[in-house]
Order: structure tokens, then C-alpha cells, then sequence
């Protein structure tokens, strides 16, 4: 009989390291430990021996059962295992497959040119300057002495927003407010750039956008001449644009510049191109910030980011910029 057990044991362990899955498993189970089992069928013998024999037939019955649920166990383990495994491989997902060569992006048109102008200007030792694309009549006019009554005022088409008294409150039709902004908040001697968003009502054909973005300079510091101001214009375009490239000066007016003028770059065929707006701060200016016209002076200009990209790639419609044709945009 303890023969019989060992040989139980010894063919379920067997059996037990074949099974290869959980039902091949649990009928191993069954036919050595259940209630119709080999082993079950042994202990019922057990009360008809003797008590000598009984203890030593009882201790291999227990030892066998030992060594067979043991032999489960590892079973069981190895195959869950197996089947979880086997599970996560079925249900894999590859998430770094790529099925087509994706193409990396780059900066727009615009965001480049301002991120040269920016470096160029920082280069020169401006710092950059912010302000919000909302403002009031008081920072987008009058204080940049540009009053209700001033004809100036229609001239730049401003987007009114529907908040406060009436055209009180408006998208900015230009960057000059942040000239104000900084004036107010910083004390001479001030040399930034604020380049940013801004609005008119003008439909949008091959010149113009109705949002378009400005580069605003302003200059604040003791003995400021309109030399200096023609010499930052002349310096910028060369760094700009490159060494062969000329400014001029042509006189002009702006309410809160005096002297005002543009200035022009020269192109490769001798004609030239209007770049922008400048002059002298006005002293009123100065004043309604809170600066002394008789102790420093100014100088301010301000032009297009969209427009100097138009020049410097020779595109022949300003809104390709905003129509995101990427077969357009990925020459850049
Ligand atoms: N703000 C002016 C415009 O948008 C440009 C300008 C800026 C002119 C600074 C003079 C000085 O037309």
C-alpha cells in the first residue's frame, strides 16, 4: 500500500509537469485527490490494519497527499502565469508603430521673421516689450496725442470692441500703446522693441491683413537725435537684411512723432520700399507719461512683421501667410 501511494504520488507529479493547460490541470486534480481518487480510495483500507501499520500507511498517505498538492500548486502557477502572459501578448499594442514617416514642423513665416527681428534688436541692446492686444482710446490714442477730434484717429481704421462708452475700447490698430505702457512703468533711460498682434478693419487683399502683427522700438534717454534714430534704422536693415542693403528717411507725419517720418529699403533693382513709420517722441507724448521733455528725448518707429516676410521671401500675396497651405508654408 505505500508502495501504491508512492507510485500515486510520483505519477501525478509526473502528470502535473506535462499538463499544459488549467483543464488538463484540474482532471489531474481530481483523479488523485478527489473524492473518487486513488488516494481517497486508499484511506478508506486504512481502518482494516492493524495499528502498526496504519500509523506508517497513514503517514505515506499524507506525505503523498503533501507531495501531489505541492506538485499542483507549482502547476497552477506555471500555467497562469503562462496564460496571462500569453494573454498580454494577444492583446499588445504597439504604440510606438508609425505607419507613415511623420514630418517635423517648423516656425511659421511670421513667428521666424520676429524671432530674427527680436534677436537683432536684443543684439543691439533692447530688451523686449509687451502689451495686450485689447486696450482703451487713452493708451491706442490719447496719449500718444492723438485726441477725440484728431483726423488721425479714423485714419487708422480701428475694431472697436462693444464694452464701456462707446469706442472706448478697441482691438489695437498698432503697437504704439506699448510705448506708453512702458513709459509709464519704467523710468528712463529706455530702450525696447514690442513686437505683437494688431487690427484694422481693412479687408484682406494681396497687401493687407485686418490682423497683422508690428515690431514697435522706442528710444528714451538724455541727448537723443534724430542721427541716432537713422543710424539704429540703417544698422537694423543691414543686420536684417544683409550688408548691400540701403535705408532712407522721407519726411511725414504722425501725431506722436515731430519730427515724423518713413523710412524705405533699397531693393537689388535700385527702386525702394516703404518699411515703416518714425521720428522724434512728440514732447507731448514724453509728458503724458510722466516725462520731462527738457531733460530727454526720444525717438520711436514701428512696421510690419508680415510684411518685411513678404519682402525678404519676394512672395506675392501677403495672405498666403494666413492660409496654412502647408505645400506653401514648408518652403520656409
Ligand atoms: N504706429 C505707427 C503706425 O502703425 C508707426 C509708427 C510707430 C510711427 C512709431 C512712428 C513711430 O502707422
Amino acid at each position: 500500500m505505500i508502495e501504491q501511494l508512492r507510485n500515486a504520488a510520483s505519477e501525478a507529479e509526473k502528470r502535473l509537469a506535462e499538463a499544459t493547460d488549467l483543464d488538463q490541470l484540474s482532471a489531474v486534480d481530481s483523479e488523485f485527490l478527489g473524492k473518487k481518487s486513488v488516494l481517497t480510495g486508499l484511506k478508506k483500507q486504512l481502518g482494516g490494519l492493524d495499528p502498526d501499520q496504519r500509523r506508517n500507511a497513514g503517514q505515506a498517505l499524507n506525505e503523498a497527499r503533501r507531495r501531489i498538492e505541492t506538485a499542483v500548486i507549482e502547476a497552477r502557477t506555471r500555467l497562469e502565469s503562462g496564460a496571462l502572459h500569453a494573454r498580454y501578448e494577444a492583446e499588445r499594442l504597439d504604440l510606438t508603430e508609425q505607419l507613415e514617416q511623420i514630418e517635423r514642423g517648423h516656425y511659421h513665416l511670421v513667428t521666424q521673421a520676429r524671432d530674427r527681428l527680436e534677436d537683432v534688436f536684443v543684439g543691439m541692446g533692447f530688451r523686449i516689450a509687451e502689451g495686450p492686444e485689447v486696450e482703451t482710446a487713452w493708451y491706442n490714442f490719447e496719449a500718444l496725442n492723438i485726441p477725440e477730434w484728431h483726423p488721425a484717429r479714423g485714419s487708422f481704421d480701428t475694431i472697436f470692441v462693444d464694452l464701456g462708452e462707446p469706442e472706448e475700447v478697441m482691438l489695437r490698430s498698432h503697437t504704439s500703446p506699448v510705448q506708453i505702457r512702458t513709459m509709464e512703468n519704467q523710468e528712463p533711460p529706455i530702450y525696447i522693441v514690442a513686437p505683437g498682434r494688431t487690427f484694422r478693419t481693412d479687408t484682406a487683399d494681396a497687401t493687407h491683413l485686418p490682423a497683422f502683427n508690428q515690431i514697435e522700438g522706442l528710444v528714451v534717454d538724455r541727448g537723443i537725435t534724430l542721427g541716432d534714430l537713422a543710424g539704429t534704422i540703417d544698422s537694423f536693415v543691414h543686420a536684417f537684411f544683409g550688408g548691400e542693403v540701403k535705408s532712407r528717411l522721407r519726411p511725414s507725419y504722425f501725431p506722436f512723432t515731430e519730427p515724423s517720418a518713413e523710412f524705405d529699403i533699397s531693393t537689388a533693382d535700385g527702386t525702394w520700399l516703404e518699411l515703416g513709420g518714425c521720428g522724434m517722441v512728440h514732447p507731448n507724448v514724453l509728458r503724458n507719461c510722466g516725462i520731462d521733455p527738457e531733460q530727454w528725448q526720444g525717438f520711436a518707429f514701428g512696421f510690419g512683421i508680415d510684411r518685411l516676410a513678404v519682402m525678404r521671401h519676394q512672395l506675392d500675396d501677403i495672405r498666403e501667410l494666413v492660409n496654412n497651405d502647408v505645400r506653401f508654408l514648408r518652403q520656409f
